[in-house]
C-alpha cells in the first residue's frame, strides 16, 4: 500500500493538523505491514505557484516536478493531508500543491457529459484543524469543502475528515476537540 502524507501547516510542532496527519498515518501503517509512505511538507518545501510558463510547458524543471507531483498523486493508495484553516481556506503551499494535481488528462478529464476524474481508486483522509466552530453549511468555511471537491473531481469519493475544531477557543475546547479526533483516527 503506498500512503501519500501531506502537511501544510506553518506552526511545525505546535500545529495540530500535522499531530492528527501523523497519527492517522502511523495508524494506518500499524495495519498494513510493509505500507510506503511519500512525504510532502508544503511548509518546508513549498511547491512553487503555478504560472504561465509552467502551464505552458517552457519551464522544464517544473515540468518534471509537475509530472512527479501528478505521478506520486495518481500512484497513492491512501492520500493523508494535513490542512489547517487559514482566513477561511487552505495554506497558500497546499493550494499551489492543489493547482499542480489537477490537470486534464492526467487526474481528471472532460468529455461530453462533464468531467471524469482520472484518479480513483484511492482513499483520503483530511486532517482538518481551525481555530473556531464551523457548522456543516457554514458560508465561511472554504477549506473542507475546497478539498474535498477537488478529490472528488479527480475521482477520490471515498474522502474521510478527521477534525479537530473550535481549538483557539480555550484549552478545554482544545483537549476535547483532540480526544474526539484521536479517538476517530484509533477507529481506522
Ligand atoms: C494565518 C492564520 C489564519 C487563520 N485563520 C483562521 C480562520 O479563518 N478561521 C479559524 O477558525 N481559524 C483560523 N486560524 C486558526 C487555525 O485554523 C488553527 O490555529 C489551526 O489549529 C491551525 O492548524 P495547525 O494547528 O495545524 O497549524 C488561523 C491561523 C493562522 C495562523
Amino acid at each position: 500500500m503506498k500512503v501519500l502524507h501531506i502537511d501544510s501547516s506553518i506552526m511545525g510542532g505546535a500545529s495540530v493538523s500535522r499531530q492528527l496527519s501523523q497519527a492517522i498515518v502511523v495508524q494506518l501503517t500499524a495495519k498494513h505491514a510493509g505500507a510506503q509512505v511519500d512525504y510532502l511538507d508544503l511548509a518546508q518545501q513549498p511547491i512553487p505557484h503555478l504560472t504561465a510558463e509552467i502551464l505552458m510547458g517552457q519551464d522544464a524543471e517544473q515540468a518534471a516536478l509537475g509530472e512527479k507531483i501528478i505521478q506520486q498523486y495518481l500512484d497513492a493508495d491512501v492520500v493523508v493531508v494535513g490542512a489547517a484553516m487559514y482566513n477561511f481556506g487552505l495554506s497558500s503551499t497546499l493550494k499551489a500543491w492543489i493547482d499542480r494535481i489537477s490537470v486534464a488528462g492526467k487526474t481528471f478529464k472532460y468529455t461530453e457529459n462533464g468531467p471524469v476524474g482520472l484518479a480513483g481508486n484511492k482513499k483520503a483522509y483530511i486532517a482538518s484543524s481551525r481555530g473556531g466552530v464551523y457548522g456543516a453549511d457554514s458560508p465561511a468555511d472554504f477549506q473542507e469543502g475546497l478539498l474535498q471537491t477537488v478529490f472528488g473531481f479527480t475521482g477520490v469519493n471515498d474522502v474521510e475528515i478527521i477534525r479537530a475544531e473550535g481549538v483557539n477557543m480555550g484549552a478545554e475546547m482544545k483537549d476535547k476537540a483532540l480526544a474526539d479526533a484521536m479517538a476517530q483516527i484509533q477507529a481506522i
